[in-house]
């Protein structure tokens, strides 16, 4: 069924308080639910209490304490209807009876591992008790667990511990939880289990002592360290930058084995997928860690934007989202370099929200409809959320961006918001009108900015125009102009940054640098121009936009050379790149000989000279974009074929010309001294694994000896792995050899096995695809393993372009096989592996006639689950 945002009505009924009783077990866990529920003054006076319910079995109702007969309720396993309920407030009582141990869904309350935990947003509430699952319901919880000692010797739920204690003679146990912030259901969380522990505590800034811990597997304690450290800093950072405070006593993390997602921000009770909790410098890599840190941070930050404030419906996702997805990066920024985090977030925007708002599955970052939410938890509405409100400060400036987040918090807090609440904030905290600004959230697609320059040699004047239009979308065939903000500068003869002087701008644009496109073209003639200049363009991508064309090869080495905005020097090598890798698929195409990029070249010399000054940035513009970064740039018709030859062509002409270079950097960067995951560290070991790389494209027999030296030398996982990648795409018997020592060395290591399938699952050989089908039936494959799944299928889909795109559609068939076998055990995970495709409309007609009856194939399959029928219906229209 649709779900359309301008349907919205307020509930008939509101839910004051909810206690529950929930008593663990295998098979047959008991929820006895007591809800305090009103009619709704906002409601429809004398409706009916329809509640949510999901494969639920229902035991009993009382009404006020009164049994009621079966005539007097309908029970389904999807709701619970009372017709006749009083108009004063009541009490309803309900006990349900759930199996978490069939729940394979991992949304409701399932099991991982050993330990019970719970997953409800978005609608997992309802596979618990029948509710009011919608998260403009806000209620304060009261939660009773009850469970085997020795099972679960450890018992939490959202808010402050309160008392707990044995229930002698049973060999049970219990505890009970209250969280004195009203919340939606989607907030809730229950964990029990025998987990390992570690705690610390933190000061808040207005002195409260909260005591914090996070939960893992017995034994991996020490792992937790560093997302501990990373909690506390995300605690003190929020009060800074935010003035935010954590408001309960205690701060509790979970980590568990078995996530559909990365992890959830339950009120004072977060669960995660381990890997964004454990790490240690053998198990992880820097890249790791990086995750660790922005999703600990991730999900504390919505204890404010989220929690707090939470969403008056799943249509205002990118309220919570995209705004707590801007935090974190702010966040890692000023904890690392802001311009590599700044590369690294517009890399993973391009990677995977580019490809989706220009293929069959975009849709607006505040959808209008929907058919299945789970599968609006897309790049568009977290990381194209979190561009829209980096815009908006841009726009208005850090210190406003700041009054109108103060006003927010102020206005909000405790209340189920809406985007236009959100702006609201900022328009009112600066008197300006938003209303064409916020076309952002309801319009989908890629704007595309063009620029024409004319240079007047007699006027010294330079004329430019910028233009900017939006391809159709589904359900959108006409696009309007959007509120750009263009951060520019240009650039003179020698490198000399101009001052910016015109008659056609306001004098903040100029004084800033930056200009509001807002209608279709505008034309700024910038005077005093002593010659034809260089425009460095979207400086710190001010905007999320494709440039096209991109500049002239030329510009591009004059940009990279002296342009004073990082994140467009890294653009200017990155579109050097491109340009050297389509000249070869098009000589590749005519049968001519490979075009030489000896410009280009030259400027990679010069970056890895230079290299010390800041390693991790000229890791980032060393490297060649990636495949999907080609095929998304190449727009249409992909080959991945050609993609691929091309892009080795020009990754062996660097690696022969640069081949004493990386030597020296490789020798220079070689790691001394313990291993520290910071973000010198990390840049270090970037470049040396560029460097490692290079050499082996130069030269693969001497790139294959350093790569085994450095393997078997390792003090670290990311020098061991980046070794075993180099290993990985030059093959033979020195791959294999240390693949297997790699398994032998971290057996039972689920993170770490997890990169020794994925890794297998990207050789960009014709063998792969037999691989992967053998690693299906490897011990330690597990479909039922979301992390595993994804590791190897998701890789395999993913980020192995020629082998998933074969020609004889052996890709394509494993795909599907594992999407309709998943289907109906995790059909959220189906999903989004089936999402893959999102960009298959892309492709040359051969791939194209191959994927269409497959889908169809998986459209068209009996009993579907809603999320994958969903994304195959979607994908085909
Ligand atoms: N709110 C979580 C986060 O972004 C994600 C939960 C998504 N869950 C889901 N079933 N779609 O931190
Ligand atoms: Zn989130």
């Amino acid at each position: 069924v649709a779900v359309r945002l301008v349907d919205y009505r307020a509930p008939d009924f509101l839910i004051d308080a909810v206690a529950l009783d929930v008593s663990l077990d295998r098979s047959a866990t008991r929820v006895v639910s007591k809800l305090s529920i009103r009619r709704n003054p906002r409601g429809v006076p004398g409706a009916p209490l329809a509640l949510d319910g999901d494969e639920l079995t229902l035991i009993g109702v009382r009404l006020d304490g009164r049994a009621l007969g079966p005539q007097e309720y309908t029970a389904t396993p999807d709701a619970l209807t009372l017709t006749a309920v009083p108009d004063a407030a009541f009490t309803l009582e309900i006990e349900t009876r759930v199996d978490p141990a069939a729940n394979t869904q991992l949304s409701g309350l399932y099991r991982s591992g050993s330990a019970y935990c719970t997953q409800c947003e978005a609608e997992g509430f309802r596979r618990i008790t029948y509710f009011l699952d919608r998260p403009d319901v806000l209620s304060v919880y009261t939660t009773r667990i009850e469970a085997e000692k020795s099972e679960a010797p450890v018992l939490l739920a959202n808010g402050n511990p309160g008392e707990s204690g044995d229930l002698p003679g049973t060999g049970r146990h219990y505890a009970i939880w209250h969280d004195p912030f009203p919340k939606p259901s989607y907030l809730f969380a229950l964990v029990g289990g025998d987990l390992g522990v570690l705690r610390d505590n933190f000061t808040t800034m207005s002195g409260r002592e909260i005591a914090l811990a996070i939960y893992v597997e017995h034994g991996k304690e020490e792992r937790a360290a560093y997302a501990m450290d990373a909690l506390k800093r995300s605690m003190r950072w929020d009060e800074e930058k935010f003035g935010r405070e954590y408001d309960l006593d205690v701060f509790n993390i979970v980590a568990v084995s078995d996530f559909n997602m990365g992890a959830m921000e339950n009120k004072g009770l977060n669960i995660f997928n381990d890997k964004y909790v454990l790490a240690s410098p053998q198990t992880a890599t820097d890249a790791d860690y990086a995750g660790v840190e922005g999703v600990i941070a991730h999900e504390y930050f919505h204890n404010w934007t989220g929690n707090r404030i939470t969403c008056r419906d799943w249509f205002q996702l990118c309220l919570k989202e995209g705004l707590t997805v801007f935090r974190d990066q702010e966040f890692s920024a000023d904890m690392r370099s802001r311009a590599v985090e700044r590369i690294s977030d517009v890399r993973g925007l391009r990677l995977a929200q580019f490809p989706e708002d220009a293929g069959p599955l975009a849709h607006p970052v505040r959808p209008d409809i929907y058919h299945e939410i789970n599968n609006f938890y897309t790049p568009t509405v977290y990381e194209k959320g979190a561009e829209i409100v980096r815009m908006l400060r841009t726009l208005i400036g850090d210190e406003d961006f700041r009054r109108g987040m103060d006003l927010y918090f102020e206005r909000f807090d405790g209340a189920a918001a809406t985007v236009e609440d959100f702006l609201s904030c900022f328009a009112d905290a600066t008197g300006r009108d938003l209303s064409h600004f916020a076309l952002w959230y309801s319009q989908a697609g890629t704007p595309i900015v063009s620029i024409e320059g004319a240079y007047d040699p007699d006027a010294k004047s330079f004329a430019l125009t910028l233009r900017q239009a939006t391809k159709p979308t589904p359900g959108q065939p006409e696009k309007k102009p959007v509120v750009i903000p263009v951060a520019l500068a240009l650039f003179g003869e020698n490198g000399e940054k101009l001052d910016l002087a015109s008659p056609d701008a306001r004098a903040d644009e100029l004084a800033r640098g930056l200009f509001e496109l807002s209608e279709s073209a505008r034309r700024i003639v910038f005077e005093n121009v002593p010659s034809r200049p260089v425009v460095s363009l979207l400086r710190g991508f001010s905007a999320p936009v494709r440039l096209e064309p991109a500049p002239e090869r030329a510009d591009l080495e004059r940009l990279l050379a002296c342009d004073d905005d990082p994140f467009n020097r890294w653009q200017a090598a990155q579109s050097l790149a491109l340009r050297a890798i389509f000249a070869r698929v098009e000589a590749a195409r005519a049968d001519s000989p490979a075009p030489q990029a000896q410009g280009y070249v030259a400027a990679l010399r010069t970056l890895l000279a230079g290299a010390d000054a800041d390693p991790a940035f000229a890791a980032q513009a060393l490297s060649l974009p990636s495949e999907i970064d080609l095929a998304r740039e190449s727009g249409k018709d992909v080959d991945p074929d050609a993609l691929f030859s091309a892009r080795m062509g020009l990754r062996a002409e660097i690696g022969r010309a640069l081949l004493p270079d990386a030597e020296a950097a490789y020798g220079r960067f070689f790691e001394s001294g313990p291993y520290r995951p910071d973000a010198e560290g990390a840049g270090r070991r970037a470049l040396r694994g560029v460097a490692l790389d290079l050499i082996a494209a130069g030269d693969p027999q001497k790139g294959g000896a350093l790569a085994q030296r450095q393997f078997a030398a390792a003090g670290n996982m990311t020098d061991r792995l980046s070794a075993l990648s180099t290993l990985a795409l030059l093959g033979g018997d020195a791959r294999e050899d240390a693949f297997d020592a790699f398994f032998r060395q971290f057996a039972g290591d689920h993170l770490v096995l997890d990169k020794w399938f994925a890794l297998q699952a990207t050789i960009p050989e014709p063998s792969t695809t037999e691989r992967v089908i053998r690693l299906m039936s490897h011990p330690d494959f597990a479909m039922t393993n979301p992390n595993r799944v994804r590791a190897l299928i998701g890789a395999f889909a993913n980020a192995n372009l020629t082998r998933f795109h074969a020609l004889d559609a052996s890709g394509y068939d494993l795909l599907t096989r594992v999407v309709l076998e998943l289907d109906p055990k995790n059909p959220q995970l189906a999903a989004r592996l089936l999402s893959s495709l999102r960009a298959w409309r892309t492709l040359e007609p051969r791939r194209r006639a191959l994927i269409e009856p497959r889908l169809r194939h998986i459209a068209a399959q009996e009993g579907l689950s809603a999320d994958t029928r969903d994304i195959a219906t979607r994908a085909l229209a």
